[in-house]
């Protein structure tokens, strides 16, 4: 596992877009993985600023999320579909109807079988995660053991509390998701970590400290990839002590 230390999000967001021009310029139909929330925003930035520039071409590419808020119609404006058209799908020129959310407003059985389906099509050439304070990836959250497949998740009080920023109340938030299970991230031929806020800092000793991959912190099963690159802040370096 590769750390980089960077003094800002901007740079990391740079970094990472490096990262995905190399994956697509070597192959054109790649299948990127993408994550909500803010850690991957300025990532995002950047692939729009070099698809407006003609600098990366995402016409042949496919792309999958992580996750989706189970109850939520797409078009809802806190959906993970809606999110991602507004952040980087109508910023760049990927054709939409190649681009995969899971969906959180059919039949759960229906919903994940379809999910698993696209997922085994094709394996993720680069994928990008953030974490969960409380260390979850995508919405795996920590647990006795983590699921393979794609899954309905009740959500915990921290992935609650921490999410409630977004909705006019905390009886709005939504308590599930759907989420992709472990299997096709721990098979993605790359992995991109972002952890650039101090409220990961427990999250983050457990990974670069804990030295132990557990189901009760989730990310720390990317210890267990062979390809990892996990970008954090300088802030939240000095917060957990870390120095490269
Ligand atoms: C949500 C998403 C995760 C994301 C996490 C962190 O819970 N399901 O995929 O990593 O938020 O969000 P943020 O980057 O805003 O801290």
């Amino acid at each position: 596992m590769k750390i980089t230390v960077c003094e800002t999000k901007e740079q990391i967001g740079i970094l990472c877009a490096d990262i995905a021009e190399n994956v697509i310029k070597s192959n054109p139909h790649a299948r990127l993985g993408f994550a909500t929330g803010e850690s991957p925003l300025e990532y995002y930035g950047e692939l729009v600023r070099r698809s407006k520039s003609g600098q990366i071409d995402f016409s042949g590419i496919d792309t999958v999320n992580l996750d989706e808020y189970y109850g939520l119609e797409p078009s809802h404006d806190q959906s993970y579909r809606y999110f991602m058209n507004k952040n980087l799908f109508d910023g760049i020129n990927v054709k939409k109807e190649n681009t995969f959310v899971p969906m959180g407003n059919k039949d759960s059985e229906t919903a994940c079988a379809e999910y698993d389906k696209i997922l085994a099509e094709k394996r993720i050439s680069l994928q990008v995660l953030g974490s969960g304070r409380n260390g979850h990836i995508g919405f795996n959250e920590p647990s006795d053991a983590l699921t393979e497949k794609t899954h309905i998740e009740n959500l915990t009080k921290s992935t609650i509390d921490a999410n409630k920023r977004f909705f006019d109340s905390i009886d709005d938030v939504p308590t599930k998701a759907i989420t992709m299970g472990i299997g096709p991230i721990m098979q993605a031929e790359k992995l991109i970590l972002i952890m650039n806020t101090v409220d990961k800092a427990d999250a983050a000793k457990a990974l670069i400290f804990g030295g132990k991959i557990t189901p009760q912190c989730p990310i720390t099963f990317v210890l267990g990839h062979p390809d990892t690159e996990v970008f954090i802040t300088k802030e939240l370096a000095d917060a957990i002590g870390y120095k490269d």
